[in-house]
């Protein structure tokens, strides 16, 4: 393939040529220089402190810690390496990951490494907990074509929603050495989340019986302080006509977000395994609970201008607890053009890379996954019992049922699947997944192959409070 023959400019799909011909590239002079407080910041990535190629080995700790979340506010948080969000683990395929970790926490925790491929012992599942003052180091190799978002989070027995909504969350950034997106674009990492405080600033934990708790149990902890990157409407300057890449990671309890600019369009490049075949072009993007989405966002208003970055109503309720102001869109942040001259178009490639499929006709099991509510197969999680056993190398179909009125959005661990169709339709192209949303009444059929990596896996809904609740199986590879 030639370049010339994969390559498509932005022109045709990011919108107006006449925005990106920069037909005046004459320099304007910049703004007055302005506080930048409210700039959006990405957290620090963890130093590498191994001198071996292609390894990264890095310390993380969890502890409390006090934070300004709300301006002029402290907050008792959980934080790694005392950030909230925590540090970036940044790596490329092939890396080798040593992760030696301290829990200074007064409580049992774990690290989750969502959506990577790794083996059992270092999933941070729930089998291996680590207690206060206890170590552990969590080993794994990143495999070629694993390039992509995930996220890294405590996984304890019925302690998760708890612990991330004390702040312990981070983004882990795989990259690969052959992207096919111009290294010249951008990048920004937006982790969304939500929280609720006391007016001195606390985090705000309702009694699990007061209506509040009982909402927070039904509903998922979903909050009205949205966040991105531990922020309350953070700024992203963007220059009339660039193009930015951000990667963007849903790591709230129960919010599922659904994006938009008013009166602009994104090219959607990649989700949770990474980069998609082809770009498509999106007005909003749906991003539910622990998804990640791969984001063009085109700087497409005047010098000076701004505009906000908004998530519109998504009604995943049951009637009973939708929340009253369910149908009103929030802001999420400002989009500030800056007044530089527009910046030159960017010509994006028409095919990103090639997904192998995973062969269907090998499949030699289909298994029915029912999600009701609070249960998965009718029954709540059970730490000593396997739900599911599947062969250490079989390719297996699964059809996740959503058999109730609320959404779940259904994970399984260590293992990226490929979705087949939802309600009998089949998906157009082919993508990595390891978390989808299953709305209502809903059924979602995929295809995985559990190809190597014996071991428990966990398969959840990623609502936390019903995770934690028990909305949870075991599926044993061997
Ligand atoms: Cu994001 Cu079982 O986890
Ligand atoms: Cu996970
Ligand atoms: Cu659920």
């Amino acid at each position: 393939m030639t370049p010339s023959a994969t390559l498509l400019t932005v022109l045709a799909l990011l919108g107006s040529p006449a925005m990106l011909a920069a037909p005046d590239a004459r320099e304007l002079p910049e703004g007055p220089s302005r506080p930048d407080s409210d700039i959006l910041l990405s957290p620090p990535s963890l130093a590498n402190i191994s001198r071996v190629p292609r390894t990264v080995e890095v310390k993380l700790t969890a502890a409390e810690t006090k934070l300004s979340i709300l301006p002029g506010k402290i907050s008792d948080v959980f934080a790694y390496n005392g950030k909230l969000p925590g540090p970036t683990l940044e790596v490329r395929e092939g890396d080798r990951v040593i992760v030696h970790f301290t829990n200074d926490l007064p409580v049992e925790t774990t690290v989750h490494w969502h959506g990577m491929h790794l083996p059992y012992e270092s999933d941070g599942s729930p089998f291996h907990p680590i207690p206060p003052g206890g170590k552990r180091v969590y080993t794994f190799t990143l495999r070629p074509g694993s390039a992509g978002t995930y996220w890294y989070h405590p996984h304890p027995d019925h302690k998760t929603g708890y612990q991330i909504a004390k702040g312990l969350y981070g983004a882990i950034i795989v990259r690969a050495p052959d992207d096919p997106l111009p290294a010249t674009l951008t990048e920004k990492l937006l982790i969304l989340s939500d929280n609720r405080f006391q007016p001195d600033g606390a985090l705000d934990f309702p009694d699990p019986h007061s209506s509040e708790g009982l909402t927070d149990r039904e509903n998922g902890r979903e909050c009205a302080v949205i966040l991105v990157n531990g922020r309350v409407m953070p700024t992203i300057d963007i220059r009339p006509g660039e193009v930015q890449r951000w990667r963007v990671i849903n790591a709230s309890a129960a919010r599922i977000f659904r994006l938009a600019i008013p009166g602009q369009t994104f090219v959607q490049v990649g989700t949770d395994g990474g980069l998609f075949e082809k770009p498509v072009e999106m007005n909003e993007i749906l991003i539910s609970n622990s998804e990640r989405v791969e984001l063009l966002v085109r700087g497409s208003g005047k010098p000076g201008e701004t505009t906000v970055l908004q998530t519109l109503p998504y009604d995943r309720y049951v009637p009973q607890t939708r929340p009253v102001d369910w149908n009103k869109p929030r802001d999420v942040l400002k989009l500030r053009y800056t007044t530089q001259p527009p910046a030159p178009p960017v010509v994006i490639p028409a095919m990103l890379r090639s997904i192998p499929a995973i062969d269907t006709t090998k499949a030699t099991v289909r298994r029915n996954i029912t999600l009701s509510a609070g249960l998965i197969n009718g029954k709540t999680m059970d730490m000593s019992r396997v739900d599911v056993t599947a062969k250490l190398g079989a390719t297996e179909i699964w059809e996740v049922e959503n058999i109730v009125g609320m959404d779940h959005p259904f994970h399984l661990h260590g293992f990226q699947f490929q979705l087949l169709d939802r309600n009998g339709v089949p998906e157009k192209d082919r993508r990595w997944k390891d978390s989808i949303n299953v709305p209502k009444h809903e059924t979602a059929r995929f295809v995985v192959r559990f190809d190597n990596h014996p071991g428990l896996w966990m398969l959840h809904c990623h609502i936390l409070d019903h995770e934690d609740h028990g909305m949870m199986a075991i599926l044993e590879v061997k």
